[in-house]
């Protein structure tokens, strides 16, 4: 486990194996057709949060030889923004397709929220996301069932003390399904307003069902962003896009034309050996390098966009197939007037035939966001994401302008003034939104997901035992990865989270065990702190 490479064996001739082994890697059949193959010491492939930071703790210890290479034309990946609709002068507004929120920001004297710290430290504009701020609605229009949004947190709670005691004790996971019930929430499949509920409660979290998410990791998830650091969801309005924070810190590294950023460029192949790892690209470019930090999606790494040479080990492999990608879709509207409720934030319909159809509904047009816009969006996931995606716009449009009508029958709806929605399912470069644990995981099994395989190393979203599904989840698996790397290449330990000291490669499981003893539950397995906070609603009021 503690890994030394051959080649390296003083922190001064680090340069000097770095050549070695890249050369080495670029020999043979791993040279293209253009001759060589170009030559770094850490390869980053993607350019969203985690690539970013890993090429920055690169760049803190003091290695700066490194290349991104990014399949779009800007960094940020899942931090995504475009332009919709119009404003009063004509220009448009800018709106996140992607991550949205800082979620759980930081209490004073507690642990802060990275992704808040660097949205103070680059003005990033966001506003507190109110979550009470909601009204209930089903076919016929308005109808208050809000009172089984605190009968359903009640429940929720008490799932979260027995998870801690599964986890604590070793004992085997179960469904959020399962949780729920035993705590004293169990709807029937026709009770349509307590399956709205739980759709807001939970889905619009996770992005799958409680009966195909984790009780103990899901609850543990909760727990180690919204009471480590704090129940607050700020919703992030920037005209220049979430991605302004990863711009941002890029900049304190990367200058402006940055020939270490290949933009455009997409992965193809990977060879990986002990000795270093190729990167082949669609257009024929090839980099070789001493290591490299993959951050691609789980969506990615589950389709066969990259192919492995040789092929990913079954411990690897396994855990790719095994983790789940979930899909979150944004589906936004802009009128000519807000025929909403103008002071409220939130709208949950209660489809009167399926559990999750065009269920959560958040205006913009609010006070603190963007007043005035006309602008609302809807929100689904899963089977009414991929349904959808498969629906042409015109389709989409009519079928969230029919459920408006049912939810507002005394007003008069007319045809948007603007509409578009992301297909995050068919978009090539990430497959999906965010990861989510399945029913039955083990923390050994996330570990394969983590570890590396030889010289070839992975962060992201996905890699985060702690924050799966969240932009700071990227943030610490980047910071992380890039440190341990650079570890291995000056030969060294390297201290994260303060002063735990990670030496050497990553620990895998060759062979996965029922369930993880409370003793992985350590640095070494991804899980720095402990899930075990102080009892917090996360619902205010
Ligand atoms: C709809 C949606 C809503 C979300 N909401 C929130 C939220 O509110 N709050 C929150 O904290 N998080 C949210 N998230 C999650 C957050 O966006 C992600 O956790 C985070 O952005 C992931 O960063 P990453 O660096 O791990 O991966 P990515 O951002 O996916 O970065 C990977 C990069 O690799 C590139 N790439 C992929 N394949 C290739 C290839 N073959 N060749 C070259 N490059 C390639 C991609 O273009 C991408 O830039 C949301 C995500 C989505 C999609
Ligand atoms: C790199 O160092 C800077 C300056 O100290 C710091 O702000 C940044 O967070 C560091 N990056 C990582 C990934 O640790
Ligand atoms: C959130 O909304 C609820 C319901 O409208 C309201 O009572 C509460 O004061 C709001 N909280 C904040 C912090 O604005
Ligand atoms: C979550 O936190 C609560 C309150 O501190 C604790 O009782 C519970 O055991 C924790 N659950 C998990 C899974 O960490
Ligand atoms: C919006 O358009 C509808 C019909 O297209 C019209 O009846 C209504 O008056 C318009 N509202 C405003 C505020 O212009
Ligand atoms: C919708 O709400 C109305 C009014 O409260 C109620 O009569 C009706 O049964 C509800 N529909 C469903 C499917 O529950």
């Amino acid at each position: 486990m503690f890994f030394k490479s051959p080649l390296c064996v003083l922190a001064a001739a680090a340069v000097l194996c770095e050549s070695a082994t890249a050369a080495a890697a670029a020999t043979g059949s791993d040279r293209n057709k253009h001759g060589a193959c170009r030559k770094t010491t850490v390869a980053i492939l993607g350019g969203g949060m985690a690539g970013v930071t890993a090429a920055q703790a690169l760049h803190n210890s003091s290695i700066s030889d490194l290349v991104i290479i990014e399949y779009r034309d800007q960094i940020g990946g899942r931090a995504q923004h475009t332009t919709f609709g119009k404003q009063k002068d004509g220009s448009p507004y800018t709106v996140e397709l992607g991550a949205n929120w800082i979620q759980g920001l930081g209490k004073p004297g507690g642990p802060e929220n990275p992704v808040w710290t660097f949205s103070k430290k680059h003005s990033l504009k966001n506003t507190y996301s109110n979550y009470s701020s909601i009204l209930t609605y089903n076919e016929t229009g308005y109808t208050d069932y809000s009172h089984l949004l605190d009968e359903y947190e009640t429940a929720a709670n008490g799932m979260t003390i027995e998870a801690g005691r599964l986890l604590a004790e070793n004992l085997q996971d179960q469904s959020a399904r399962t949780g729920l019930a035993l705590a004293g929430w169990n709807p029937k499949h026709s009770d349509m307003a307590a399956q709205a509920v739980e759709y807001w409660s939970w889905d619009w979290e996770a992005a799958f069902p409680p009966e195909q998410s984790s009780m103990i990791f899901g609850a543990a998830g909760n727990n180690l962003t919204f009471s480590q650091f704090s129940d607050e969801n700020n919703l992030v309005i920037d005209p220049r896009g979430y991605s302004a924070i990863i711009d941002g810190e890029a900049a304190t590294f990367l200058g402006k034309g940055d020939k270490r950023l290949m933009l455009n460029t997409k992965v193809v192949n990977v060879a990986h050996s002990d000795h270093g790892v190729t990167v082949h690209n669609e257009d024929g470019s090839c980099v070789s390098a001493a290591y490299a930090i993959c951050t691609f999606s789980l969506g990615v790494l589950q389709s066969d966009t990259v192919k492995w040479q040789p092929e990913l080990p079954k411990w690897k492999e396994t855990s790719i197939q095994k983790f789940s990608m979930g899909t979150y879709t944004k589906i936004f509207y802009q009128f000519n007037e807000t025929f909403w409720p103008g002071d409220t934030q939130y709208f949950l319909f209660a489809s009167p035939s399926t559990r999750g159809s065009w269920a959560i509904w958040q205006s913009l047009s609010t006070e603190g966001f963007l007043p005035g816009s006309n602008i609302i969006f809807a929100t689904v996931t899963n089977d009414e994401s991929y349904r959808i995606e498969q629906l042409s716009d015109e389709r989409a449009k009519q079928e969230g302008l029919a459920v408006l009508r049912q939810m507002f029958p005394d007003k008069h709806i007319p045809e948007p003034l603007a509409f578009m929605f992301p297909r995050w399912t068919k978009t090539e470069w990430s497959y999906g939104s965010y990861s989510n644990w399945p029913v039955g995981t083990t923390l050994e099994m996330h570990q394969n997901l983590r570890a590396n395989v030889g010289r070839l190393w992975f962060a992201g979203e996905a890699t985060s035992a702690e924050y799966f599904g969240f932009l700071h989840g990227a943030w610490f698996e980047g910071r992380e990865a890039g440190e341990q790397v650079a570890g291995l290449l000056q030969n060294r330990c390297v201290k994260v989270y303060n002063d735990k000291e990670m030496c050497g490669e990553r620990t895998r499981y060759e062979d996965l065990h029922g369930t993880s003893p409370l003793h992985h539950y350590n640095l070494l397995n991804g899980w720095a702190t402990s899930s075990f906070f102080a009892s917090k609603r996360r619902r205010d009021a």
